[in-house]
């Protein structure tokens, strides 16, 4: 009997709890919610020498972070430095590192926490493309895919995660990719790096979560493509909205439902 009732409380809360957050997303759906403050967090961005990583130091130093910058190219990680500093980040610090070796990003990680402190954001965005279709694509080239692109979160939260635990003060950025999310033709190993980036940062949100560790925020991250020199010379297609209303017409999409048998047997 009471463990009934003890279900019955659990239930009881579950729901409750569960309306009180489809309100939340409700009122927050006309409300905007209040952007996060990043003025003076340490901010770390690994891959800043270029591209999006460098787009996302100088909006970072816009807004008053401390700028802690990675790349394993040192001259272009140089002038991301240069740019930041004019762009008024509260501090910016340019490290060369080489995110795919392990010992190097532990290395270069404890001199980050000598020398600037506990980093409070870390975004991990370094990245390659071989572009092979598999069976072309050589076993070294398809082993830095995965040591660039995934297991460097791995040496990377390793480092980090601790202090923001304890601080209980911390963002995990995850830049993964839309292609972390489907597979692409010719981006086999590129793919597979993705998807477990998605699939590590998640199951760390699950952790941190689950030990209500409320000070640690995620954020996973999948980009289509981006003009930037990782998928240069690539092209896709976008069709006009009303076009692709046509194809999801002509493909039954609005009709796809019309011929379900289970309803009409349940009446
Ligand atoms: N460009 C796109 O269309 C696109 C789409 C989806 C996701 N992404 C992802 O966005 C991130 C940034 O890509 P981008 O487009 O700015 O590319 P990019 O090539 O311009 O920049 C990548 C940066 O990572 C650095 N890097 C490469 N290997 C490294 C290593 N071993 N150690 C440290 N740094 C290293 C490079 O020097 C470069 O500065 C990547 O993770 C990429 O996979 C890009």
């Amino acid at each position: 009997m009471a463990s009934i009732l003890g279900l019955a409380q659990e239930l009881l809360v579950f729901l409750g709890k569960s309306v009180f957050i489809v309100l939340e997303s409700l009122v927050f759906t006309f409300i905007p919610v209040p952007r996060k403050k990043v003025a003076g967090e340490i901010v770390l961005i690994t891959g800043a020498g270029s591209g999006l990583g460098r787009l996302l130091a100088l909006k970072f130093a816009r807004l008053g972070s401390v700028l802690v910058l990675w790349d394993i190219n040192q001259e272009g990680n140089e002038e991301t430095r240069e740019m930041v500093q004019e762009a008024g980040a509260a501090g910016a610090y340019a490290y060369t590192c080489d995110c795919s070796r392990r010992e190097d990003v532990y290395r270069v990680a404890s001199q980050v926490k000598k020398e600037v402190g506990d980093v409070s954001i870390l975004i991990n965005n370094a990245g390659i493309v071989t572009g092979r279709k598999f069976l072309d694509c050589p076993d070294e080239l398809m082993e830095k895919s995965l040591d660039v692109n995934f297991k460097a979160h791995l040496w990377t939260y390793k480092a980090f995660l601790p202090a923001m635990i304890a601080n209980d003060h911390g963002h995990l950025v995850c830049i993964s990719s839309s292609a972390g999310l489907i597979g692409v033709y010719g981006l086999a190993d590129y793919c597979a790096s993705k998807f477990a980036a998605f699939g590590f940062a998640e199951t760390v949100f699950f952790e941190t979560f689950a030990s209500k560790q409320k000070g640690i925020k995620t954020t996973i991250v999948c980009p289509f493509f981006i003009k930037t020199q990782m998928f240069e010379g690539c092209t896709s297609s976008f069709l006009p909205p009303k076009l692709g209303m046509l194809l999801a017409e002509y493909m039954g999409a609005f009709n796809f439902m019309d011929g379900f048998t289970n309803s009409k047997k349940k009446d």
